[in-house]
């Protein structure tokens, strides 16, 4: 059996070759490495010690955002993206927070993990994200938990 590990991580060039692999628009190592500190609930996931995907929140007051995921692609579509989410969900969930995120409309991979876990959407920022000739709509979505 695999051993799969899920831990507090600071940036790093491990996390961020998942990063530049894993997006069409990576950001950049400087933007991606400024990403820690005591606002920042940062958890990286690994395989027999690989490093296989990350997911980056930042938390202020009782809202935290989910500001970056991103599984390998090697190892995509074999529902590692759920240790991720289920992880900073479940830690929203015992500080009584609400999540927020911002997703490009057209990424219907990730749009479809947020809904699975109850995320709805709350606003469309038009024009937001850059594309490769032009621009493109981000939506804004939301989560509670029921018990907040
Ligand atoms: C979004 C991402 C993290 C999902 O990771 P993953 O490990 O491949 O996803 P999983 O296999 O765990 O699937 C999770 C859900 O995503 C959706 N999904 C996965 N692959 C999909 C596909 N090819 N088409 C549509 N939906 C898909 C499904 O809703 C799936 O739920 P299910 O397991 O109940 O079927 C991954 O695709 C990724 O890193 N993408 C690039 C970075 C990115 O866009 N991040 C999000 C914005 S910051």
């Amino acid at each position: 059996m695999p051993e799969i590990t899920l831990r507090n991580f600071t940036p790093d060039k491990a996390c961020y070759e998942v990063e530049r692999r894993a997006h069409e628009h990576p950001w950049s190592f400087s933007v991606f490495s400024q990403s820690q500190g005591p606002a920042y609930y940062n958890r990286r996931l690994t395989i027999d010690g690989e490093t296989i995907g990350y997911i980056i929140c930042q938390q202020v007051l009782d809202e935290l955002t989910i500001f970056n995921v991103a599984v390998d692609p090697k190892h995509q579509g074999h529902g590692f993206s759920h240790y991720l989410m289920k992880d900073a969900l479940n830690y929203a969930h015992q500080n009584k927070m609400s999540v927020f995120l911002e997703v490009r409309a057209s990424n219907t991979t990730a749009i479809n993990l947020y809904r699975t876990y109850g995320f709805s959407e709350l606003a469309k920022r038009s024009d937001y994200y850059k594309t490769h000739n032009g621009y493109e709509d981000a939506l804004v979505m939301k989560w509670q938990s029921e018990q907040n």
